[in-house]
């Protein structure tokens, strides 16, 4: 029987074949290299650390006269008429370096308002016709639950930040279906005679979930 002459492909189709062995292997080759080098390169997972929870305390830092009321808590400082006499309003003395000097009746309150104590002065805030009321630049009597139109009959733009929501926590609920939003009053955060809050540390940024080659620590000697 005579054989058929082989196909004209049969050999280039060997050759294609071997080509196709030979480039499995390589790809294999570089896999397994790649496979490797990316394991020998792969950050460890940090541990997320849960955030210290003085970031996440919402209390207030100050209770004012309204928080006082409503907790039933002693409010005898705020009884001005029951140690002074009413239409004598008590006179304000100063030091030799005309710093006021706080009588040791008052002597919880440390006044330090503004840079140079420029705002210490007890009748710019307090009536001196009475004691148990503030009084504003344009004449109006406000009572001790209502401090922010005080505080902003002088600080007018940091009031009309807060009345808008930009200044000041706004707290409670962003869905009013589920609660009522809260604003804090002026003197939740700041204490009306000595206002400047000392910086704090800030919270600590988003975690980056990947590893983030640390910074030197100080880059550049300060100035
Ligand atoms: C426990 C008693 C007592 C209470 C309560 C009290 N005071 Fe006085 N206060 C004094 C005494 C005592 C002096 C010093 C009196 C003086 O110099 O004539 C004084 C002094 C003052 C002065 C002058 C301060 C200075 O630095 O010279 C002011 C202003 C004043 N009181 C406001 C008030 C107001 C406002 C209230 C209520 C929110 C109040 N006091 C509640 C006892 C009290
Ligand atoms: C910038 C405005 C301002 C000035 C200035 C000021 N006070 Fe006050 N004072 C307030 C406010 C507001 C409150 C109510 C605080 C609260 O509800 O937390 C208050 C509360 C008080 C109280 C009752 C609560 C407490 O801490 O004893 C007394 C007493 C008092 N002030 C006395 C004085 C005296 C005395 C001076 C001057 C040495 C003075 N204040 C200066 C705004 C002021
Ligand atoms: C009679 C006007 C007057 C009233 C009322 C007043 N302030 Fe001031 N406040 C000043 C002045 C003046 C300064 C000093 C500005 C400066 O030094 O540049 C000041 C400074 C401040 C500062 C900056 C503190 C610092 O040491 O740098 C804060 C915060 C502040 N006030 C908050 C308040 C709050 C809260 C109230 C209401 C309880 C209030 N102020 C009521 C006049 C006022
Ligand atoms: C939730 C807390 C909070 C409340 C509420 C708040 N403040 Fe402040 N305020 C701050 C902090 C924090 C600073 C920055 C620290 C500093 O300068 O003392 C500041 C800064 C200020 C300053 C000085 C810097 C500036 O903006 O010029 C003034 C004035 C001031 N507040 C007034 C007010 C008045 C007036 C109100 C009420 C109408 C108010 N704050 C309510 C927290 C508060």
């Amino acid at each position: 029987m005579d054989h058929p002459a082989p196909p004209p492909g049969e050999s280039s189709d060997r050759r294609t074949n071997l080509w196709l062995a030979g480039l499995t292997v390589a790809f294999l080759g570089m896999s397994a290299l790649f496979l490797g080098n990316s394991r020998s390169q792969a950050a460890p997972r940090q541990a997320i650390a849960p955030v210290d929870a003085k970031f996440l305390e919402t209390t207030p830092w100050r209770q004012t006269y309204t928080d006082l009321v409503k907790a039933k808590e002693d409010l005898s400082d705020y009884d001005c008429y029951s140690c002074h006499e009413k239409n004598k309003p008590p006179p304000i003395r100063f030091d030799a370096n005309h710093k006021i000097i706080i009588p040791k009746e008052h002597k919880n309150i440390v006044m330090g308002h503004g840079s140079h104590d420029r705002n210490d002065l007890c009748y710019n805030c307090h009536n001196e016709q009475n004691l148990v009321t503030f009084q504003v630049r344009d004449g109006r009597e406000l009572k001790f639950d209502n401090i922010p139109p005080l505080c902003g009959s002088c600080h007018g733009p940091t009031y009309r930040d807060w009345e808008a929501g930009a200044h000041g926590r706004t707290g409670g609920f962003w869905d009013r279906s589920k609660g009522e939003a809260q604003r804090l009053s002026c003197a939740n955060c700041h204490d009306p005679h000595a206002p400047h809050i000392p910086t704090r540390p800030p919270a600590p940024g988003p975690h980056p979930l990947h590893a983030v080659a640390a910074a030197p620590a100080h880059p550049h000697p300060a100035p």
